[in-house]
């Protein structure tokens, strides 16, 4: 006799159905009659699961935005037009994932409606992590609000400038590293964009290319990507999986947890801890750890304890936020410069006029030269490095377009589609830094470009650093290298070079993170095949509900 008979399925069936028709009517209730946005139509239980890209994603939702077309919606009494495409929505287990994909549409809710659009999606894997304290996958709370501003007001322009010896300082040892050793390339700008940000921050100098503060960092780093990539992790689908005990050991997610909690201690207490040790012995460089501990020292206890919580978290999330995104734009960079030689020899004519190749470029030299400016702005528009950005949630329900967008959605910023909007930038996959040259010769600057780092005021605060590195490493590589391809002497080498893409976007194979023993053993290939079939018996299960409803209905 079958362990299962075929009434007991249809029972499951008709409770199925009967559960999903209640979730329906409550949420036809709650969104009083108005349509979600857009989108692929849901399977019942999964909704778009199936639907949701697991990579190059901001690809398949520019296409879907255009498939859109318009509408006609009444405004106060008036007949308004709107794109629809331009709001996507999917649905996965009953959470709403609402995509943005035009400048108006982010401007219009993250910005003018920004207050009800400032927290971040709950990841489950996350919070098992205990990663709250980086603002980068932080509800916007009071302590959020506070550390942001620590930080907005640690890396405003101003700051940048003064920092700016260190930041020239680090390029020219990037130029030196590379003519040593060029095959080195990627791991050199990692270590450009990360020992700076370590300097800064801490006052703490990078040793060699396997320093353990920066090995540190990159297991985060890693960490993240993977637990988030779509469908990596099942607890990120099915929270309830937080639960399996430890005795579980081919299931839990527990070990999982601590070794990523031990890792996000590390990188936000290890460095901090060296600021103190030597504050104490008097050997402490200027950082932006010791100007905000140096103000604390008129605080209080426990004023003064929070205030130093607050400097630890602020700074702890730039080194996740900062290194990968800076280096990879740097990539970018050295691909259109293999692309396309000639702009290099036009970047090379200019810096050649002003430096007259008796010194190396430096900040000052910048106003005049706007071509190397235009090729970094080129840069971020051409291979955004966070295409979907860090994704918002609401607080508030919310209706655009006449469209319903829930409370608790969580809300993606599609700046690849933005960047390259065909009527903006035309020929929008070509590199071409002369769309930013006036015909006077004059560099035109892009407010839109601001796209590639968010929006409100979650908007990436690390945008001026990032801007001054490019800049200045541009200009140092170009005025001494002629960037060609490698191979061996052999003159050979590549003739694409394909981005990743992952949450970041690297270059394809991405280099092995140095430091990452041990961490293979925690994802069990069974947490793979567990979320596979899962996927699968979904999959059977969400047909065999529609065929049966077909072979009914006939
Ligand atoms: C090319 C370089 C970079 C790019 C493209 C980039 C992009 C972004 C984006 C898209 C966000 C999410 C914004 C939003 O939620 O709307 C973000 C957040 C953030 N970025 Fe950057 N970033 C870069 C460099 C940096 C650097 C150099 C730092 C620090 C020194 C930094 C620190 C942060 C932090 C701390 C957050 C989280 C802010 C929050 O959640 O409130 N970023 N970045």
């Amino acid at each position: 006799m079958p362990l299962v008979s075929l009434t007991s399925i249809l029972d499951i069936l008709v409770l199925a159905s009967f559960l999903s028709a209640i979730f329906a009517i409550r949420d036809y209730q709650r969104r009083r009659g108005l349509p979600y946005p857009p989108g692929p139509r849901p399977l019942p239980l999964i909704g778009n699961l199936l639907d949701i890209p697991k990579e190059f994603s901001w690809l398949s939702y520019t296409q879907l935005s255009k498939n859109h077309g318009m509408i006609y919606f009444a405004e106060k009494g008036l007949l308004t037009e709107a794109m629809t495409g331009d709001v996507l929505s999917f649905h996965v287990f009953g959470k709403v994932i609402v995509v943005l994909n035009s400048l108006k549409a982010n401007k219009d809710l993250l910005e003018r409606r920004g207050d009800i659009y400032l927290d971040r999606p709950v990841i489950p894997i996350f919070e098992m992590m205990k990663w709250e304290w980086n603002l980068a996958f932080s509800n916007y709370t009071d302590s959020c609000r506070l550390a942001r501003k620590l930080l907005d007001r640690s890396l405003r322009p101003a700051i940048i400038a003064a920092y700016r010896p260190l930041l020239q300082t680090k390029t020219h040892a990037l130029l030196t590293q590379v003519l040593a050793n060029p095959d080195e390339l990627e791991a050199y700008l990692h270590h450009l964009s990360g020992s700076l940000i370590l300097a800064m921050g801490y006052g703490y100098e990078v040793k060699g290319l396997n320093d353990p503060k920066v090995n540190a960092a990159k297991n985060m780093i890693k960490l993240t990507s993977t637990t988030t990539l779509p469908g990596a992790l099942l607890v990120n689908d099915l929270p309830f999986l937080r639960h399996i005990p430890e005795w579980l050991p081919w299931f839990s997610y527990k070990p999982l947890a601590r070794y990523g909690c031990n890792i996000g201690q590390e990188v936000l207490q290890g460095p901090m801890e060296f600021v103190r040790e030597t504050i104490l012995n008097g050997t402490a460089q200027p950082s932006l750890a010791l100007d905000n501990l140096q103000e604390t020292e008129k605080l209080e206890e426990p004023e003064r304890g929070k205030m130093e919580e607050m400097i630890a978290r602020a700074l702890g999330s730039t080194y996740l936020a900062g290194t990968d995104t800076t280096a990879t734009s740097l990539m970018s960079f050295f691909v259109a410069a293999l692309l396309r030689p000639e702009i290099q020899t036009m970047a090379q004519a200019e810096l050649d006029a002003v430096t007259r190749r008796e010194r190396l470029p430096t900040f000052e030299d910048r106003p005049r030269l706007p071509f190397v400016d235009a090729i970094c702005q080129e840069v971020v528009r051409w291979r955004p490095v966070v295409p979907l950005g860090m994704p918002h949630a609401t607080t508030e329900d919310d209706i655009y377009n006449g469209f319903f967008i829930p409370k608790g959605a969580a809300v993606i910023v599609n700046a690849w589609a933005i960047l390259h909007d065909p009527v903006m930038y035309p020929e929008p996959d070509t590199f071409k830094p002369e769309r930013f040259i006036d015909p006077n010769g004059s560099l035109r600057e892009d407010p839109v470009l601001t796209s590639s780092f968010g929006f409100g005021k979650r908007i990436c605060p690390g945008r001026h650093l990032a801007d001054a590195t490019l800049f200045i490493a541009v200009a140092s590589l170009l005025s001494v290298f002629d960037i060609k391809k490698g191979g061996n002497g052999t003159g050979g080498g590549p003739d694409v070079y394909p981005f990743t893409g992952g949450v970041v976007r690297a270059l394809s194979p991405a280099p092995s993170p140095q430091g990452m023993e041990g961490q293979k053993s925690l994802f069990s290939p069974l947490h793979e095949l567990l979320g596979s079939f899962v996927r699968l018996v979904f999959h059977v299960f969400t047909k065999a509900a529609l065929f049966n409803k077909e072979t009914r209905s006939i």
